[in-house]
């Protein structure tokens, strides 16, 4: 009886997704505690690709419940999209997906909210996917919220009357934005009706039942720790916790109930959005990690910014969030690469540092880099650790030293097979 965590390391994208589906056969609840449809987890299974935004990545394991938390923002509109989707694809999903009664809306609003914000910030936009994150949970802290279990109440129409009508008066402040109310109401309503054929719970009270049955339960995060509200390179961020810390708050678990947090970062770096990434690559390299590492948003299909593995920057995010075990995926997109760069530390205001500054957004860092020779051969048919080129093993032995944390899995390709322990 224990909950073990899966997050992102770096700026989300790092393969959650595949490790959840591949680790959650241990598990008998999996559960999203934060974020919502800004996410997209790609989970490759017997050559099919499936892309999940709010169903938790459990959902293809026949045995395992599915939570989605309290923590999470969930617009009914994409949720029935991603349930249709998995009914096309002959997925028996309704009975193990449960939704918390206490997770918030996201309604159309809240999307046109984004969009005006975004267009109204220039230059200096967030990037934002445009899902409706940030007023979704500016509503829920602001106290306005609409919450899962409100759907049910027989004046949830007047509520979300009122909560639109207030978003109709906000969007009067901003540059005008292409909306078609109407048509996204109707959508609206429909897949609400949809929504509520899966299970309401209150699932702090269905989690923690389970942990004293002696179940054993998977928090799976989504983006990733540098885009975390508080911690993450402000205002360059998502609008929840992403950190472990998110868990407790975002599921009701407490914190002596998590055992082993699994922090799951690419072997090197990628954004997606604005934002400072210290070790970004603008040239052919960055370009050459972009198209071999195949790296296009699965939300929005944005080209990923790429850079090389950032040493200081890990450090910090297996700080914040009690990182007890780092799984590297991704390690065969260095396959062709002669040389690879990992940033051990930074230099700025004259000084080496490991400590990423405040100011992070303006301030000028020139990384350090340290040089490996890779391996330069194809992992594709590498099932075990022992099996890695010997310039492979010395990488990951070196990282481990860098990261003072033990690695404890490897993945070599997008499906399930692709994936072996140290
Ligand atoms: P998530 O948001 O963290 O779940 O990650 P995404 O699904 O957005 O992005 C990760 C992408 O990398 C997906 O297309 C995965 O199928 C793919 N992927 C995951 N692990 C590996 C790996 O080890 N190697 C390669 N080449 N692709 C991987
Ligand atoms: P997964 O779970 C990568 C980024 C957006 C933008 C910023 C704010 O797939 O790793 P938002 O829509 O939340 O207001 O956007 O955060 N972002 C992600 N980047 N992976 C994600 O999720 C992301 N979710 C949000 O690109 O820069
Ligand atoms: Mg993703």
């Amino acid at each position: 009886m224990a909950v073990d965590v899966i997050l992102g390391l770096q700026w989300g994208d790092e393969g959650k997704g595949k490790i959840v589906d591949y680790l959650a056969e241990k598990y008998d609840l999996v559960c999203r505690f934060q974020g919502g449809p800004n996410a997209g987890h790609t989970i490759k299974i017997d050559g099919k690709k499936y892309v999940l935004h709010t169903i938790p990545s459990g959902i293809f394991r026949e045995e395992i419940t599915n939570v989605i938390g309290n923590g999470v923002v969930l617009d009914p509109i994409t949720m029935v999209k991603e349930m249709n989707a998995l009914h096309d694809a002959n997925i028996d999903f309704m009975p193990r997906l449960l939704v918390s009664r206490k997770a918030h809306l996201i309604v159309p609003t809240h999307r046109y909210l984004d969009a005006a914000s975004e267009a109204s910030k220039g230059a200096s936009k967030i990037g934002s996917t445009l899902k409706g994150i940030g007023p979704a949970y500016m509503d829920k802290t602001g106290r306005n919220g609409l919450r899962v279990g409100d759907l049910t109440s027989s004046d949830f129409e007047a509520k979300y009357k009122s909560i639109k009508e207030k978003h109709l008066g906000l969007l009067k402040m901003y540059p005008d934005v292409d909306f078609n109310l109407e048509e996204q109401e109707t959508h609206f309503f429909e897949s609400i009706e949809k929504l509520k054929q899966l299970r309401f719970v209150n699932s702090e009270y269905y989690v923690n039942n389970a942990l004293a049955e002696g179940k054993q339960i998977l928090a799976e995060g989504a983006q990733g720790s540098m885009l975390d509200i508080d911690f993450g390179t402000y205002p360059f961020v998502t609008s929840s916790n992403t950190i472990s810390a998110g868990v407790c708050s975002g599921l009701g678990i407490a914190p002596n109930k998590i055992r082993e947090v699994i922090g799951i970062a690419k072997a090197y770096c990628t954004r997606v959005g604005s934002g400072p990434f210290p070790t970004e690559l603008e040239d052919e390299t960055g370009e050459k990690l972009r198209k071999v590492g195949m790296e296009f948003g699965a939300t929005t299909g944005r080209p990923r910014r790429c850079g090389w593995l950032d040493v200081p920057q890990l450090l910090y995010t297996i700080m914040l969030n009690g990182v007890t075990q780092v799984i590297i995926t991704k390690m065969d997109v260095l396959d062709t690469f002669e040389t690879i760069q990992v940033a051990k530390s930074y230099h700025y205001d004259n000084m080496e540092s490991n400590e990423l500054p405040f100011d992070i957004v303006d301030k000028k860092i020139d990384p350090v880099y340290q040089s490996y020779e890779g391996w330069y051969e194809s992992l594709d048919n590498v099932r075990s650790f022992q099996d890695l080129p010997t310039k492979a093993k010395d990488y990951v032995k070196h990282l481990e030293q860098l990261l003072k944390t033990r690695i404890s899995m490897i993945s070599t390709g997008p499906e399930r097979e692709k994936l072996f322990g140290q």
